[in-house]
């Protein structure tokens, strides 16, 4: 009797908390209770969870309050905007906490009780808050091997610590250590920005690390991008010549008065045991050098030279805008190999970017050296020549007796294998623990179809991501390169933006990119530019100015990317503009459609060299759409109109100088006809034949692709807008080269820089630019997730505010699904063929709307969870088109059959 009482209270408690509204998931400018703030403004987000279908927010209502009462009461707000609502309370004060809760009312006219806190807390908003001032070291440093510098102060906190927050930057890369503990858990610190115009700094809560009484503060620095060799020719020193530090513990006591340690001249500097670091060349680290126990109370620094004060203004410090470096996966070697010219390597069975934790025990002065690699050579023999002159070399000298751990500290290397040389004694492979180094970017996709393939593509193409979103986007992280090629950049980030949250990255990079636009409007090759003004401006790659701010704008529906970066925006047209002739951008040096495939004995008159300044020309017209997209988002209705009208005189230019009256493009090549139809640069008649064009191109090449970075990204998308999604499948599936999955084939893990970088002879392309982790052609991700399984947003509804799920099913897969943590939560779909019927799981988050096209031509044959979809009030059939019916919803979990 007790048990049926107790189930049956169960299930009421259970049915009402089904009936229930909730809130979660929290963020104040994309963060989970961030620490340091920059803005003045913060923006608030959260969730909806609500099982019952079709919920939508009617209103919020948002608290905000520090520990001395309220600092915002929004009242009750009408609207179902619950993603990026500014602040509108008191202004916010440095160096303060703040806590926020959120409530919401739904379209049922439920309320939802309060959320849990929430907090975040403020920067040091103005440069007079810094009370610290730059450090660099009190010695002539060793110009050549340029050591790392250790700087060190002990200082005493004579109160109770209510709390303490540290914030600290460096020139170089900082690792920082309070009482001898290592604080927080951020890599290649402060990260990389266009330091001269934007340092960031970090914070860390540091209140538990703090002792009553004495206390010790202890910092490496070594050269990272700062001053370290980067690009080419021995380039170094581009920001500066000397390390520096700059660090300010703010302490609040619990009486209420406050203090700050910060670096002055009390500090004392020497050399570390990190005897030589690189980004590119690695790390050597002699351990008898080591200064045991250097950051904590009890050490005599008496032999330490003092420090040299900086007067330097503090205008470029910015507060960390984007998630830091951080370690994440580990993997153990899956094969200890003797190669035929008998080197030892360990596999890890991954290419992965990060560095590897050595143990080893062994005499004073035992030198064990380090070499990565990515790939061995066809005999099986270590191959390092792609790397150029980057020596990613760890070397580490053993301080002798007990078992030793190494680690690197200011680089990282970009490896599957490493080939150890003077290790002692045996090679255990529990002794080396690989660990990945990237951006701490929320995962937020997945991807997986009935082929397994395509599976593993899906996987390469996350590897590459992790790879190479180490703070910027870089190519490669491997050779003597390491950039972020604004090219690459662009032509992934729709696809990035899938895999992981990057809307934070994005935005922190895209600020750079606009610091470092020319005056001329020109954007450079790379960002930081670190290749100086004269490499700037190629079709393609400048135009990441328009592009990644358009694809976050879609991706998360934050408007104030565009905002941020609208100058730029329309400086980069700007410059398109002034060098055009009659509105002819036929001018300077552009890179083409980069590492297109070029078949080698193709006598048929065809050609996939694309002409540069048709593309050029594409992608002005591009860059110009996105400009009045953007002007209409953000209401200004006068440049509207100008970029309006531009575009019509780009886009007649366009059709003068390189289309016949027939539709027949001067360059006949598949990049050509999918830029001039992706960017609908052709009229509307011109449009089916060009696309048969692009058809007969591919079958022509035996069903191959030869396009470029330009044009790959846009491919599948093309032959699925008009048509033809059985080419794109059967380019998706082409296992020989040039196609996504040779790389598959050929046993990759991550995506490779050229089509054939291993030939199928295992012979490779040309060393000098042969990278095997190189995220470009990855951008496939795009049309797997918004074709294949078809999650799309609307623009009218961006950010997945208003859905659309179209998939297309085909290629011979019988299944395909993919999921998306959206800022509304999970947004999933997956269909699954069956013998005469497909099926098709979609999951819609609350306080969004779906428009779901149901691959069939009617509406009878459909059912969803059993019944037909027409007799269903909370699904409405909209109509049909071109093969599908779609249907209208609202939030839920839908299950449909579809009769075949
Ligand atoms: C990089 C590319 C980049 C290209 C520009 C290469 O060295 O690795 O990915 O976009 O140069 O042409």
């Amino acid at each position: 009797m007790k048990k049926i009482t107790f189930s049956a209270l169960l299930q009421l408690c259970l049915l009402m908390s089904f009936a229930q509204i909730k809130v979660q998931g929290l963020l104040t400018e994309n963060f989970t209770n961030p620490i340091a703030l920059g803005v003045q403004v913060p923006r608030f987000s959260w969730q909806l969870v609500a099982e019952k279908r079709n919920t939508m927010q009617t209103a919020y209502e948002i608290n905000v309050t520090t520990d001395k009462g309220s600092a915002w009461k929004s009242g009750k707000i009408s609207g179902s905007q619950s993603v990026q609502i500014n602040y509108a309370g008191t202004p916010l004060q440095s160096d303060q906490k703040y806590t926020w809760k959120v409530r919401v009312w739904d379209n049922n006219g439920k309320a939802s009780p309060w959320s849990e806190a929430a907090s975040f807390k403020m920067g040091l908003l103005n440069t007079a808050d810094w009370k610290a001032k730059w450090i660099e070291a009190g010695y002539v440093e060793d110009s050549i091997n340029r050591p790392a510098i250790l700087f060190r102060n002990q200082f005493a906190l004579a109160k109770k610590i209510k709390s303490a927050t540290l914030y600290i930057t460096a020139h170089g890369m900082y690792e920082v250590q309070l009482n001898g503990k290592r604080v927080g858990d951020a890599y290649l610190a402060p990260g990389w920005t266009s330091y001269n115009k934007r340092l960031q700094y970090q914070a860390y809560d540091v209140t538990n690390m703090l002792n009553n009484g004495n206390n010790v503060i202890g910092a490496t620095v070594g050269n990272g991008w700062y001053r370290g060799f980067l690009a080419w020719d021995d380039n170094k020193n581009i920001y500066g010549k000397k390390l520096g530090l700059l660090a300010q513990v703010n302490v609040v006591y619990t009486d209420g008065t406050t203090e700050a340690i910060v670096t002055d001249d009390k500090w004392k500097s020497t050399n570390s045991a990190i005897k030589s670091v690189e980004i590119y060349h690695g790390e050597t680290f002699d351990a008898r050098e080591e200064k045991s126990g250097w950051a904590a109370i009890g050490y005599d620094d008496g032999g330490w030279k003092g420090v040299n004060l900086l007067t330097t203004t503090f205008d470029n410090l910015i507060s960390t805008e984007n998630e830091p470096v951080k370690k994440h996966e580990t993997f153990k070697a899956i094969k200890v190999i003797t190669t035929p010219s008998g080197e030892k390597v360990l596999d890890f069975g991954q290419n992965l970017v990060g560095w590897v934790i050595v143990k080893a025990k062994g005499n004073a002065g035992d030198k064990i050296v380090i070499k990565h690699a990515e790939i061995l050579d066809k005999a099986g023999n270590f191959y390092t020549e792609n790397l150029r002159a980057a020596k990613a070399t760890a070397t580490y000298i053993l301080k002798g007796g007990a078992e030793e751990t190494f680690e690197p500290h200011f680089t990282f290397y970009g490896f599957r294998y490493i080939k150890l040389e003077n290790y002692p004694g045996e090679i255990n492979p529990d002794n080396f623990t690989a660990v990945t180094l990237y951006s701490d970017m929320k995962p937020t996709g997945t991807f997986t179809s009935s082929n397994a393939l395509v599976n593993q593509l899906q996987h390469n193409i996350q590897w590459g991501q992790r790879g190479n979103f180490l703070d910027v986007p870089t190519d490669c992280p491997q050779r003597d390169e390491r950039l972020g090629w604004t090219g690459d950049a662009q032509a992934f980030s729709r696809t990035a933006s899938f895999n992981f949250g990057v809307n934070n990255f994005f935005d922190k990079w895209m600020k750079d990119v606009a610091a470092d636009q020319l005056a001329d409007g020109r954007i450079p090759h790379v960002i930081p530019n670190v290749l100086g003004p004269d490499n700037g401006g190629s079709a393609g790659w400048a135009d990441v100015a328009t592009i990644i701010p358009w694809n976050m704008y879609l991706a998360y529906g934050d408007k104030k990317i565009l905002e941020t970066q609208y100058p730029s925006m329309k400086a980069w047209v700007k410059f398109m503009t002034d060098k055009s002739k009659n509105d002819l951008w036929n001018t300077g040096f552009h890179f083409g459609d980069w590492l297109f495939y070029r078949p080698f004995d193709d006598n048929d008159g065809r050609s996939a060299v694309t002409d540069k300044y048709l593309i050029a020309q594409c992608f002005y017209a591009n860059s110009v759409q996105l400009l009045i997209n953007t002007s209409k988002v953000l209401n200004k209705a006068d440049d509207e109109a100008t970029y309006t009208a531009l575009l019509k005189r780009v886009k007649d230019a366009f059709l003068k100088e390189y289309v016949t009256p027939s539709g027949r493009l001067v360059s006949g090549t598949q990049t050509a006809y999918v830029l001039a139809l992706n960017f609908d640069m052709l009229p509307e008649n011109l449009r089916k034949q060009a696309a048969e064009r692009l058809a007969e191109n591919v079958k022509s090449y035996d069903t191959h692709l030869t396009t470029g970075f330009l044009g790959t990204p846009y491919l599948c998308h093309v032959l699925t807008r008009f048509g033809y999604s059985d080419i794109a499948y059967s380019l998706l599936l082409q296992q020989d080269y040039p196609s996504w999955l040779y790389p598959v084939k050929m046993g990759a893990t991550t995506i490779w820089e050229r089509w054939d970088g291993q030939k199928p002879d295992s012979t490779f392309q040309t060393p000098g630019m042969n990278s095997f982790n190189h995220y470009a052609y990855g951008a496939i991700g795009d049309w797997m997730y918004r074709q294949m399984v078809g999650l799309d947003t609307y623009e009218d509804g961006p950010g997945y505010k208003h859905i659309r799920v179209k998939p297309h099913v085909g290629g011979g897969f019988t299944n395909a699904s993919a999921s998306l943590q959206t800022y509304y939560g999970t947004l999933s779909s997956g269909w699954k063929t069956e013998d005469n019927k497909i099926l098709m799981d979609v999951e819609i988050p609350a306080n969004t709307t779906a428009t779901i096209y149901v691959p069939t031509t009617t509406a009878t044959a459909v059912t969803e969870n059993g019944k037909a979809v027409s007799t269903l009030t909370d699904i409405k059939v909209a109509g049909t088109e071109e093969g599908y019916v779609l249907l209208q919803v609202g939030s839920g979990k839908y299950h449909f059959v579809i009769a075949k």
